[in-house]
This record gives C-alpha cells, sequence and structure tokens, in this order.
C-alpha cells in the first residue's frame, strides 16, 4: 500500500517506487509539510516537525509556543502565516481570515473520479491510493479536502482541492492553489517553459531569490507566453542528475505558479487558480473543485524527470483509440495555400499525398461561410458552396478516393462579428455592455461560461462530423480573452467567468469527443497556446507551433519535451523560404525535426520536383517504419541547443532493442574539434546494427566513446536507427 499512517500523531507516508512525500498534523491541528524526495523505507518521525523560535510573528497558543510563519505547510492560508497562501477568500463582512486545521482524513482505493474535469486516470491493476485529508476553518464553516493520489509504478502524486461551504453566510474564494509545498532550505533555480506566438516553451532557469517570483497566464488560455509548468530545482541539476521537484496543471485556463523565500530561507512552490481575474462565489451548502496538479520530483535529473511524466501521460491521461501510436502521416493544406483554394486544388493535393504514402489530408481554415480571408464567418460552419460545389461530403468522399482519409479545422469557440451566428446572437460572445469589443484576428470569444452556447455548440459539431467521412479534427483557438464579461453572469459572479469558460469548453469537447471515438482530434491555439495537459486529456495531439522553420522548432519541440511526449507533438514539414522566419533550409533537416513527433506535411506537394518526390517518399517511408518507436520509445535528450548551436536527442524502446537519434548542426563552426554524439540508455552488453550502414557497435561503446558527426554547413542533421544484432 502506498500510504502508510501512523495513527497516534498523524504522521502520513506517502511513497512510490522511488518517492515519498510525508505530511503531519503537527499539533494534531496544522497540516504540516515534513518532507518531499527520494524514497525512505521507514520514516521514524521523531524529527522534530515543528520549528519553535519565532520573534515577533504572530503565535499559536500552543506550549511551547510556534509561529505558523516558521513551519512548513500544505495547504497554508493567511492566518499567522505570512507567505503565499494556497487558499484566499472574502466574506460578506469583508474579512479574510480562513484558520484551516485539522479535522481527520481518509484513505481511499484508486483515484475519485472529478467530474468535468480533466485529469489522470488509472485503470484496473494499477497500484493506485488516494489520502483524503479534511480541514475546516470551525469560524466560518469553510471545509477543505486536499486529495493526494499515488500512483506507485508511476513515480507520480497528484494532488487536488475541493472547497465546500458548510457555514451560513456565503464567501468570495479568490484564490485556490491545487498544491502547495514548502522547503526547508533555499538556494534552488526555478525552470520554467514561457514564449510567444511562433516561440512556445523555451527553457528559462534562473535563481530562486528571496521574496516572491511569479508567472502564469491571465489571458484566458493556458497560453503561449508561460506553461502551466514550474520546477524547482538544485542548481547543478543536469539531464541526468540532480533533484528536480515539479508541477504541472491539468487545466487550460488562467493560472498562477511560483516560488517564494521566507525571512529563514525556506522556499515555497505553488501551483494553481488564484490570479486577478480569478473569483469563485461559493454560496451556502456549495464546492468548488480546483483543477488537479501533478507532481514529479526526480533525483535523476530533468531527464528523469521528463520520463516520468512521459509516460503517465502516455499511458494515464491519452485517451482512446489513438492512446498508442496509431497516428496518421497528415498533409495540411493552410501553408499550401492558405485560404485560396476549391475542391480541384484539394482533391489534386490529396493525389499527390497518396502517391507519396501519406494518409491523411487535412483542409484547414476558409472552407465555410463566405471566408476567404479572416474577416468573417466563424461561426456559420457551413461549407462555402462557391469553393466546394460538392460539400464537406462530396469533398470528403472524393480525398477519400485518391486513397487517403480527410480532416477538418474547425475553431468553434470563435466567432466572427460579419457571420450569420452574430447577427442572430450578438450576446453570445464575451464582451462588456457599453464598452467597444476588442476584435482580436477580426473575431469575438463565444461566451463558454452559458448553457446555450455550450449546447448550440455540441450540437452544431456533431452535425457537422456527422454529415461527412470526417477521420480527424484540428480544433483551433486563435485569440486570447479581453472584455472580460458576461450577459448572463449577475455583476458578483463576472469574475468567474474565465474559469466557467474552461468548464464549458471542458464539456463540449467530452461531449463531441466521446461521441466520435474513432476521430482523432488535434487541438491547436494559433500553433501552441493551448499546450497543456488539460487539452491532452481531449486531444491525443497538439499543433505543437505555428512556426514550421525546422531550427525554430528545434528549440520548441526541446522545451516542450521537459514535460509532455514527443507522442503529443504535430510536426510539419513546410516550405522554404520558411514563412515565419524566411529561413531556407534542407528538405532533410525539415523531414528529420519533424519525424521527431507526429509527422505531417503543410506544402504544396503538386509542385514538387521529382528529387524532392523521391526525398519525400523515402521519408515517409522511414517514418512508417520507426512509427511506433518514435511515438511509445523513451525520449533522451542528448544534447541542448539552448546552450549551444547544436541539438541531439534520441527515441529508445523501451525492451532497449531498437533506437532512433537525430543530431543537429544549426551553425557550422571552423576548427571546432572532434564532434561526437554519445547515445543514452542502451544495454551495454549487446550489440547493435546501423541500419543504414550495417556496421556493428557494442551498446557500451556507444555510450561512452559514441560516435562522431561529421557534418558540414549551416542547417545540416544526421539521423541514426540501430537495432540489436
Ligand atoms: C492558426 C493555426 O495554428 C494554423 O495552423 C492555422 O490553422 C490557422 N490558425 C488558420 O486560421
Amino acid at each position: 500500500m502506498a500510504i502508510e499512517v501512523r495513527e497516534q500523531d498523524f504522521v502520513f507516508h506517502l511513497y512510490t517506487k522511488n518517492t515519498s512525500y510525508i505530511l503531519s498534523a503537527a499539533e494534531g491541528e496544522h497540516l504540516a509539510h515534513v518532507y518531499w524526495g527520494k524514497r525512505i523505507r521507514i520514516p521514524s518521525m521523531d524529527n522534530a516537525l515543528l520549528f519553535r523560535w519565532s520573534c515577533f510573528d504572530v503565535m499559536e497558543d500552543a506550549e511551547p509556543p510556534f509561529s505558523l510563519d516558521y513551519i512548513g505547510r500544505e495547504y497554508p492560508s493567511v492566518a499567522g502565516d505570512y507567505r503565499i497562501p494556497a487558499i484566499e477568500v472574502e466574506y460578506a463582512d469583508g474579512s479574510r481570515e480562513c484558520s484551516l486545521t485539522f479535522q481527520g482524513y481518509r484513505i481511499l482505493e484508486g483515484k475519485p473520479e472529478r467530474q468535468g474535469m480533466p485529469s489522470l486516470y488509472t485503470e484496473p491493476g494499477d497500484a493506485c491510493e488516494t489520502l483524503e485529508i479534511i480541514l475546516q476553518d470551525r469560524i466560518k464553516g469553510i471545509w477543505v479536502f486536499v486529495y493526494y493520489t499515488v500512483y506507485e509504478d508511476y513515480d507520480v502524486m497528484t494532488r487536488s482541492v475541493t472547497v465546500k461551504n458548510r457555514g451560513t453566510e456565503e464567501v468570495h474564494l479568490t484564490r485556490v492553489a491545487s498544491a502547495s509545498v514548502d522547503f526547508e532550505s533555499s538556494g534552488f533555480e526555478l525552470l520554467t517553459l514561457p514564449g510567444a506566438w511562433g516561440r512556445e516553451r523555451h527553457i528559462e532557469r534562473y535563481p530562486v531569490r528571496r521574496g516572491r517570483q511569479m508567472a502564469g497566464s491571465s489571458r484566458g488560455a493556458s497560453s503561449h507566453q508561460m506553461n502551466p509548468f514550474v520546477a524547482l530545482l538544485e542548481p547543478e541539476t543536469t539531464e541526468e542528475k540532480g533533484n528536480v521537484y515539479s508541477m504541472n496543471l491539468v487545466y487550460s485556463g488562467n493560472f498562477t505558479m511560483g516560488a517564494e523565500v521566507d525571512q529563514i530561507g525556506k522556499t515555497r512552490l505553488f501551483m494553481g487558480l488564484g490570479n486577478e481575474d480569478f473569483s469563485w462565489l461559493l454560496g451556502t451548502g456549495e464546492s468548488f473543485d480546483a483543477p488537479e496538479c501533478v507532481m514529479v520530483f526526480s533525483a535523476d535529473g530533468l531527464g528523469g524527470m521528463s520520463g516520468i511524466y512521459h509516460n503517465i501521460y502516455r499511458e494515464r491521461l491519452v485517451r482512446g483509440t489513438f492512446r498508442g501510436g496509431k497516428r496518421p502521416i497528415l498533409v495540411n493544406n493552410w501553408e499550401a495555400t492558405y485560404f485560396d483554394f476549391n475542391e480541384d486544388k484539394i482533391v489534386a493535393l490529396a493525389g499527390a499525398a497518396a502517391e507519396l504514402g501519406l494518409e491523411l489530408l487535412v483542409l484547414d481554415d476558409g472552407w465555410f461561410g463566405k471566408r476567404n480571408n479572416d474577416t468573417c464567418s466563424l461561426g456559420d460552419w457551413y461549407a462555402n458552396l462557391e469553393k466546394l460545389p460538392n460539400g464537406i461530403a462530396g469533398l470528403a468522399e472524393k480525398v477519400r478516393e485518391q486513397g487517403i482519409r480527410f480532416g477538418l479545422w474547425v475553431e468553434p469557440e470563435m466567432v466572427s462579428p460579419d457571420s450569420d451566428l452574430y447577427r442572430k446572437h450578438p450576446d453570445w460572445c464575451i464582451h462588456v455592455e457599453g464598452r467597444p469589443r476588442s476584435e482580436c484576428r477580426n473575431q469575438l470569444t463565444l461566451d463558454l461560461s452559458r448553457g446555450d452556447v455550450c449546447c448550440y455548440l455540441v450540437q452544431t459539431l456533431k452535425e457537422l462530423l456527422s454529415s461527412a467521412p470526417i477521420s480527424y479534427i484540428k480544433w483551433d483557438m486563435n485569440r486570447h480573452m479581453s472584455n472580460v464579461g458576461s450577459a448572463k453572469l449577475p455583476a458578483e459572479r463576472q469574475r468567474e467567468l474565465p474559469h466557467r469558460y474552461i468548464l464549458g469548453l471542458y464539456k463540449v469537447i467530452q461531449e463531441v469527443t466521446e461521441s466520435f471515438p474513432d476521430v482523432l482530434f488535434e487541438s491547436c491555439s494559433g500553433g501552441g497556446g493551448r499546450f497543456d495537459p488539460g487539452m491532452l486529456y481531449y486531444t491525443p495531439q497538439i499543433w505543437t507551433s505555428d512556426d514550421t522553420d525546422p531550427v525554430e522548432r528545434i528549440y520548441i519541440q526541446y522545451g516542450t519535451s521537459l514535460v509532455y511526449p514527443i507522442s503529443a507533438m504535430g510536426a510539419h514539414v513546410s516550405a522554404v523560404p520558411n514563412h515565419q522566419t524566411g529561413r531556407v533550409t534542407p528538405m532533410k533537416m525539415r523531414g528529420d525535426v519533424a519525424m521527431s513527433g507526429n509527422l505531417g506535411y503543410e506544402l504544396d506537394l503538386t509542385k514538387f520536383t521529382e528529387e524532392e518526390k523521391e526525398t519525400v517518399k523515402k521519408q515517409i517511408a522511414d517514418y512508417k517504419e520507426l512509427r511506433n518507436l518514435i511515438l511509445q520509445g523513451d525520449f533522451y535528450r542528448l544534447k541542448s541547443p539552448f546552450e549551444g548551436t547544436d541539438a541531439a536527442w534520441m527515441v529508445i524502446s523501451k525492451e532497449r532493442e531498437e533506437f532512433f537519434a537525430a543530431y543537429f548542426q544549426i551553425q557550422a563552426k571552423v576548427n571546432q574539434g572532434i564532434t561526437r554524439i554519445k547515445f543514452r540508455g542502451l544495454k551495454p552488453n549487446v550489440f547493435y546494427e546501423d541500419r543504414t550502414t550495417g556496421e556493428i557497435y557494442g551498446g557500451d561503446e556507444l555510450m561512452q566513446i559514441g560516435l562522431v558527426v561529421d557534418l558540414f554547413g549551416d542547417y545540416q542533421s544526421r539521423t541514426w536507427h540501430f537495432c540489436e544484432k
């Protein structure tokens, strides 16, 4: 059993294969954090749990006295603790005190289901248990249930929180963290994945200073600008060594995360809801569920941490038919045609794609309403018959006649002011009455906090998907929230809109994906603006970035791989000069980067030269051979582009019998010495054969000595495919 309890003083030991997490109800009252790190067999727990010395701070009425500001805490509230709280409330009388004390606990088999919210799931046979800790503010009757689920074999713990108002008056929740952990020391570094449109999830690592270091999103989406992931590292941590403590929120909207170093050098790490756009009015008898936070500790550096996330996300977050490696290689017409297409062009593209060995054609933006540019028609999800005289069903049939499947782009959460939908329901968008509606890409956001809007979307999407043989949907979302207001919510609930929107989105996407289990859904948000575990729960793959330049993609895919498996990443070969950067790179490098994920093409295949056709045919054939390995194997980062101008990574099968590796020389240097690639995770005592050259090497040799990489020029790449001999 992964949870042990010492009853006499309420010490809880939660453990996985390699990790221990210990908390205790100190003095029978205060939920204290004791330890998170490498597995401990049987903690004696006679270590002092409370640091009793305090000078000026509020003291508890205990003998000897102590201060809540000095102890490690698990779910801190404001009373007597000056560090960032996990929960903040405001009562009708304006008071904000919430003094949570321990009331009891339960151990639950498996994991309680979280209704309406994405979360990791369990399967029969999983070694999985949940600790429920019950806290209460006795004066106001606010109850907080903190859930810790331990996935013993995966080395993962999740935390989530439910707040219940059992008092006699309403209360506003203004912060509800999903996890908060106190460390006894400081001197850590913080690692986050910030970015921008076209430059998502770059790695940023910096020392945690005294005071608060906060990051997050208030854009209504998890965002390009900051991923809901944070890690605390020992400064010497590398890919292979060092202690890493990390949190990833299973959520697609606004969030706040960060760290705080206090007056005596302790560090608090936190993650959850609670920025300036969050507030939730909790009536008497009501409850509020915060999103789940996935927590991973690794003593084996960043590589160890990533491996743990990749495994559990592939096996206990992604669901359905496409959970494994069965993803089609696709061609998307966006960068090939933009809005300028008709049925003949798309059918020709499908024909060229089939000839090259591709498996699916995706018709992107511009197929509906009157849409020939981005100024109109979002919301009018019926075919533009001028472009597509046989409608979507007719086109899908013609594409299938070419020998490949058909997929379609939609942006269901949006509406164009110039659309039939907007003319009929101008109050269905997010807006503040009496103020101009600020448009971004000429569009407005539908108010998914409204039940009527959600019902309409479910029905519209179901009709669309039933109307034609559609095998794939790209679910896009291309703007952030502004004028955050809803025509339906009362004044005191307006700040609930961003969270209610995400709950509405989850409801819609759950119903639609459940109704079409054999359709592959890929989510997208102006590229990778909602690349988070919340979306991954519904859509097994996500468009990683609108930036398809392979050089830029190396940074983006490398950063993304810190948390998310490469099977989650959509990666396409596009034309040169690249549409985002103007860079000209060889087809080989474009292919090598894109095949390190879900391979696709996004350029006009009908214009290929014979030589390009041959290169791409080979890329596709190679990928088909490697696809299961790439999508299901263990991923290792070998060389970071953030530390030089080269990058390398590899994927090895679980049985360590086969691996694929890629090396990228972004910028050539003269007289720079010998460059080697040293592989990882191999069996040292067996021989591996290079599938291209037939050369044979020992696993130990490939890991210790490695191979010389001899590349000449900028934007060069090399790949290897080895099998055990
Ligand atoms: C943004 C997406 O990221 C692109 O791939 C493309 O689908 C456009 N939207 C279409 O408007």
